[in-house]
């Protein structure tokens, strides 16, 4: 018998496909792959960090059954931890704000996560300090409660470089290329990717307003990417090349896929696949693996919804548009990332097209 049987939903973390995608805006000769962490069983890249938390929480006797978890998240690591909550018997408190997707926030409160929502913002116009302002006072209320700190607690890059990564190495690629908010996933990945792999480039993108690689931090609309600041767990030093886009450029490259090939990305694998795009054509690299890091079925009353990319003042860019953008420079040096490089990098978005 080759069906493989599974201990629980959480043992079938992981082990994600890879496609390649087959597009003219790919370079001639050149290839492009897109590992789909959309195929873990919440949909995104973040029930690997939640594992790697909740076991790493568990093994240190923080955490166990009847016990309480709190943790700040823009959507998808709540999802994560609400689900292994359930499967591991502890409580799960997950702090979001008025950004996330509703689609999102029924599926915490189906896994039976209790949600506290914040409404101000700091003084960015994010959430995300506000959101990790609430969690340090819920753990005043909760006693014995934990916090596992996704932006700052090892746990999360050491599960991505020894799972992960690994599956990421295993294919022979130029370069791998992900998105960013606390760094943990393309950091892990990096890591081990450099051990076995030593010639690889690991480029990493965000998006404009985004403050994880400087710049000035304001609003914008990709969920899951970016940060008001920049967390312990974005480690420069395994990054080497970066690519800042507009939300407009990244929603665009997901209703393109969507359309010609059937894949339904969420907005930061958006910021991955250009970003992809961009340095094959940018470089003389052969090929490049995306992390697509979830699923646009969070997404499909937010940036797959035409009149809500109307009220927000988002218009999409035609192919023809979108391969101007992959013009040369949309990639710079990770170390040029507080220089006057990456201040042109940002307003090149808005300027351009
Ligand atoms: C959809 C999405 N993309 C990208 C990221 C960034 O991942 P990381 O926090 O590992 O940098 C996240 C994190 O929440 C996410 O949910």
């Amino acid at each position: 018998m080759n069906t493989a049987i599974y201990g629980s939903i959480a043992d079938c973390i992981g082990h994600t496909p890879i496609v390649e995608l087959r597009d003219s805006l790919i370079p001639q000769g050149k290839r492009l792959f897109a590992k789909l962490e959309y195929y873990n069983p919440s949909f995104s890249i973040k029930d690997r960090t939640a594992l790697g938390l909740v076991k790493a929480a568990i093994a240190a006797g923080k955490l166990g059954r009847g016990g309480t978890l709190i943790e700040s998240t823009s959507g998808n690591l709540g999802k994560s931890l609400a689900m292994l909550g359930a499967v591991y018997g502890f409580h799960v408190i997950v702090v979001i704000d008025a950004k996330t997707s509703p689609t999102v926030i029924k599926w915490c409160e189906a896994y039976g996560a209790k949600l506290e929502m914040v409404q101000d913002t700091d003084e960015n116009g994010g959430y995300q300090k506000t959101r990790v302002a609430r969690v340090k006072e819920l753990l005043e209320d909760y006693p014995g409660a934990i916090w596992p700190n996704q932006y700052d607690n090892e746990d999360n890059p050491d599960f991505h470089y020894s799972t992960t990564g690994e599956e990421v190495a295993e294919l022979e690629v130029d370069a791998v290329v992900g998105s960013v908010s606390t760094g943990g996933h393309l950091c892990g990945i990096s890591r081990k990717v450099k051990e076995k792999r030593p010639g690889t480039t690991v480029v990493a993108c965000d998006v404009d307003g985004s403050a994880v690689f400087g710049g000035a931090s304001h609003p914008y609309l990709v969920s899951g990417s970016g940060l008001s600041w920049r967390g312990k767990n974005t480690d420069l030093s395994v990054l080497d090349k970066l690519c800042i886009l507009s939300d407009e450029e990244a929603i665009s490259i997901c209703h393109l896929l969507a359309k010609e090939h059937g894949l339904l990305f969420g907005g930061s694998s958006g910021l991955v696949v250009f970003g992809s795009l961009a340095w094959l054509k940018q470089s003389s690299i052969r090929s490049a693996l995306a992390i697509i890091p979830d699923s646009g079925a969070n997404y499909l009353d937010q940036i797959y919804n035409r009149p809500w990319l109307a009220d927000h003042g988002i218009k999409i860019l035609s192919r023809s548009e979108l391969a101007e953008r992959l013009r040369a420079g949309r990639v710079i040096d990770v170390k040029q990332c507080s220089s006057p490089e990456r201040s042109a990098l940002s307003s090149a978005n808005v300027s351009v097209g």
